[in-house]
């Protein structure tokens, strides 16, 4: 299932590190993220999951939980989990999904034929409160993702939900905006009563906004 931005991510179970792990349930009315890596007992793999185990707190700040997937086993994931530990500093702190039967990997697309017919992609799929994608990222099995990265991107998200604004490139939580094109000036001046810079008429930035 090729699935796009805004399409509902579709519910699963799965057994997983911490059981049987039923997706909807486990997100709640949280934001999710789950990514993917190829295989257990690979260098790339262990430093991402040492990466994600110490931004937990970061995430959690977010109201976003986190869970990966491999097609390994859990006994798999199990004993890995001592190697992340004891390499990386840091203990995984939270679930890993044991896809053995690729059920998960194939709804979700996970897995690219060309790249590899057996293991999965480093996808990244951000999930919102009401299940739908909201970004996905895939990179190939030799190159690490940068976790800093889609922290960002969920700041940006979760911003632009509660306002009428975009954020620039490379824009970091508490850097300028830019006002939504789709309002008007007369609109804006109602919601940035303290005024804004107008590069362009379709170019107008702000102060981040900080309240709801
Ligand atoms: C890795 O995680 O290091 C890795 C996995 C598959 C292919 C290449 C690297």
């Amino acid at each position: 299932m090729t699935l796009r931005i805004f399409d509902t991510v579709p519910d699963f179970e799965q057994d997983s590190t911490l059981g049987r792990f039923h997706f909807y349930d486990w997100l709640g009315s949280s934001w999710g993220v789950l990514f993917s890596h190829p295989k257990d007992f690979t260098p790339v793999c262990t430093t991402e999951l040492g990466e994600v185990a110490k931004l937990i707190p970061e995430f959690s700040k977010r109201d976003v939980k986190v869970v990966g997937l491999s097609v390994d086993s859990v006994e798999s994931h199990d004993a890995w989990s001592d190697d992340i530990a004891e390499t990386q500093g840091v203990a995984l702190n939270f679930p890993l999904i044991a896809d053995h039967d690729r059920k998960v990997a194939t709804l979700l697309d996970l897995i690219h034929p060309n790249a590899s017919d057996t293991n999965t992609v480093r996808t990244v799929l951000v999930v919102d409160p009401a299940k739908k994608l909201r970004l996905t990222l895939t990179y190939p099995a030799s190159t690490g993702r940068n976790f800093s990265e889609i922290l960002r991107t969920i700041d940006s998200l979760q911003l632009t939900d509660r306002h009428k604004v975009a954020t620039p490139a490379n824009w970091q939580d508490g850097d300028d905006v830019i006002i939504l094109p789709s309002l008007d000036d007369d609109a804006a001046r109602q919601l940035f009563p303290d005024g804004w810079t107008t590069l362009k008429p379709y170019l107008r930035t702000v102060s981040q906004p900080t309240s709801d």
